[in-house]
């Protein structure tokens, strides 16, 4: 006789479920990433990705913790509803005011936002850079901007100046934390980039959506020197507008794809209480942008 097919995540089926939700999906690299977190560790897990109608993402999400689903990343455009639809928020999901990480459990649905503290670890561990007393440039006040704020201060920069090119943008970032800033003894400014200081900058983060378009945001070519470490938030196959720019003024550059395999490793941990090693999984898929 044969066996019948085991629905996903029957009895029969050990593994938890977790998935990338968003809209497009088809080229996340989160299932990839994912499947080597729960091979290096151990952990019984599948990882799948959803492709939500943009209008129905609470019923998507709903359908997955009806179907036995554990836990979610949230990617583009639903970050800012993850944030409403969770029940509890960590204090940085609270700050960035978006969640990349839904986590489901008896207690309710915990949301977390793990893309800065997946942006200091890279910055950080991967490429050696401290940001404890640094001068850091941030270009952009959306989404992505304000994501990273938070995790950034809670390292002790000498001075976060965020630009952007809707300058009362930047200047809402500055005023909403102001008090963390006070609290880790950073001096946090923002404006347009004609009001910043003329002075080179140890680190340059653009999070800007710029890189998408091809687009360099505005910003002083003397923020950048040989003592720079330029971070574009974005990644590609090739380098972007903004690091091809930096690099010509004498800056180190970087892509942010080490910044998406750690934003990955947190949510992991989020999720199972296991850190997995990153370096690895980093390395193998750096080379598969260019084969893609
Ligand atoms: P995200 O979630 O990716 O941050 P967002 O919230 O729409 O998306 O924010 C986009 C950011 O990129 C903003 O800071 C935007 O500047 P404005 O606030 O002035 O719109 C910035 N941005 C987008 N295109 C840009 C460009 N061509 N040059 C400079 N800044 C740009």
């Amino acid at each position: 006789m044969n066996a019948s097919p085991v629905a996903e995540n029957s009895p029969r089926d050990p593994r938890d479920r977790y998935a990338v939700v968003g809209n497009p999906i088809a080229h996340s690299r989160s299932p990839f990433i994912h499947a080597r977190f729960a091979e290096q560790t151990g952990e019984p897990i599948e990882y799948d990705r959803i492709l939500a109608p943009v209008d129905s993402f609470v019923a998507t999400v709903r359908e997955f913790i009806d179907g036995g689903g554990r836990g979610l990343n949230v990617t583009v455009p639903f970050k800012i509803e993850a944030h409403r639809f969770a029940t509890m928020l960590s204090p940085r999901a609270s700050a960035a005011g978006a969640v990349n990480t839904l986590r489901f459990d008896a207690d309710g649905i915990y949301g977390d936002n793990t893309d800065g503290v997946g942006l200091v670890r890279d910055i950080e561990k991967n490429l050696g850079v401290l940001l404890s007393g640094a001068r850091i440039l941030l270009l952009g006040a959306g989404g992505a901007a304000r994501g990273v704020v938070l995790p950034m201060l809670e390292r002790s920069p000498h001075t976060l100046t965020i630009v952007n090119r809707t300058s009362s943008k930047a200047e809402e970032l500055v005023a909403r934390f102001a008090s963390a800033a006070n609290e880790a003894q950073c001096q946090l400014m923002g404006g347009s980039a004609r009001d910043i200081e003329l002075q080179q900058y140890d680190v340059i983060v653009n999070a800007t959506a710029g890189s998408l378009a091809g687009a360099l945001p505005e910003c002083d070519d003397r923020a950048f020197g040989s003592g720079s470490l330029a971070y574009d938030m974005m990644y590609s196959a090739q380098p972007t507008v903004f690091m091809r720019h930096a690099a010509t003024l004498g800056a180190r550059t970087a892509d942010g794809l080490g910044m998406l395999v750690e934003q990955a490793a947190e949510s992991f941990h989020v999720w199972r209480g296991v850190r997995p090693d990153t370096a690895p999984v980093l390395a193998e898929l750096r080379p598969m942008l260019s084969a893609a």
